[in-house]
């Protein structure tokens, strides 16, 4: 049966920690995962997976679909994904709405997507056809960007909110990567905020970012910034309480570090409870 993610802050489960989670069974309320790291039809990845999702909700996690790409959808990658789904059953599915293949060549990058009307036709055919594939909806998470389409039309909020009013999946909010598009575009945070639809948001991501010149790059490998925690708050003030996932995927530290982090963001989900109560 498919729980629903609990309103509390989960973790980004990597391998580093996996050995500890399995031994030690930390009071954690939910876990994240890659879905590709485990799309091997058996082995010992999904042996432990399959031995944590006994015991937390898991919520599956893609950063390999392209869904905004031009290539065909990947069939292949859809099944391995839905096997996946159907062994794990897991709170809920996401990708990002990006691309990072074209004419079969794939980049280790989620690149943006030009936010105009053909695009948004073109990504929102692409989610139906995920979401009929995988008989479910899905969440699609907005993503940092470092360089912005002239061609663009919409704002990118009015873009996202606009997927998720046309195809009925749900929105995975990374307030860091809305944090980094700020700085990085000039673009209005709470007005970015304020183009979402409280009853769209499915899930909230929190992660450090790196400066490097003047552009603010999502590393996913610091501690989550002051200014994110402040943006973090407004979002929870704005949509309520949601489930929240602190994720950290380089220089990955001692799995109490984000135990802390996570700490930090149920502190804020229980006033933002307190406050709706
Ligand atoms: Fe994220």
């Amino acid at each position: 049966m498919n729980r629903p993610l609990p309103l509390f802050a989960g973790i980004g489960l990597r391998a580093p920690h996996v050995g500890q989670v399995l031994a030690e069974r930390p009071p954690v309320p939910w876990f994240e995962v890659h879905s590709e790291n485990y799309f091997a039809d058996g082995g010992p990845a999904l042996a432990a997976l399959e031995r944590i999702r006994a015991d937390y909700p898991l919520s599956l996690h893609g950063v390999g679909l392209s869904l905004g790409s031009t290539d065909p959808l990947d069939l292949g990658h859809l099944a391995k994904l839905k096997r996946l789904a159907e062994r794990i059953e897991p709170s809920c599915i996401s990708e990002h709405l990006c691309w990072s293949s074209v004419n079969g060549r794939h980049y280790n990058d989620l690149l943006p997507l030009p936010f105009t009307r053909d695009a948004l036709d073109h990504v929102c055919t692409r989610v139906g056809q995920v979401q009929d594939f995988l008989s479910r909806e899905i969440l699609v998470e907005n993503v940092s960007t470092y360089f912005a389409f002239p061609e663009s039309t919409l704002a990118e909020g009015v873009f996202v909110a606009a997927v998720a009013a046309r195809t009925g999946c749900r929105l995975l909010v990374d307030v860091n990567n809305i944090y980094v598009n700020a700085r990085n575009h000039g673009i209005d945070a709470e007005a970015y905020l304020a183009a979402i639809p409280k009853a769209a948001v499915a899930e909230i991501h929190l992660a450090g970012f790196a400066a490097s010149g003047g552009c603010l790059i999502d590393t996913h490998g610091t501690p989550i910034a002051p200014e994110v925690w402040s943006l973090y708050t407004r979002a929870l003030a704005r949509f309520g309480p949601v489930a929240t996932l602190i994720e950290w995927d380089t220089d990955i530290p001692e799995f109490a570090v984000l135990q802390r982090e996570a700490a930090t963001a149920q502190s804020c989900l229980e006033a933002c409870l307190a406050v709706v109560a």
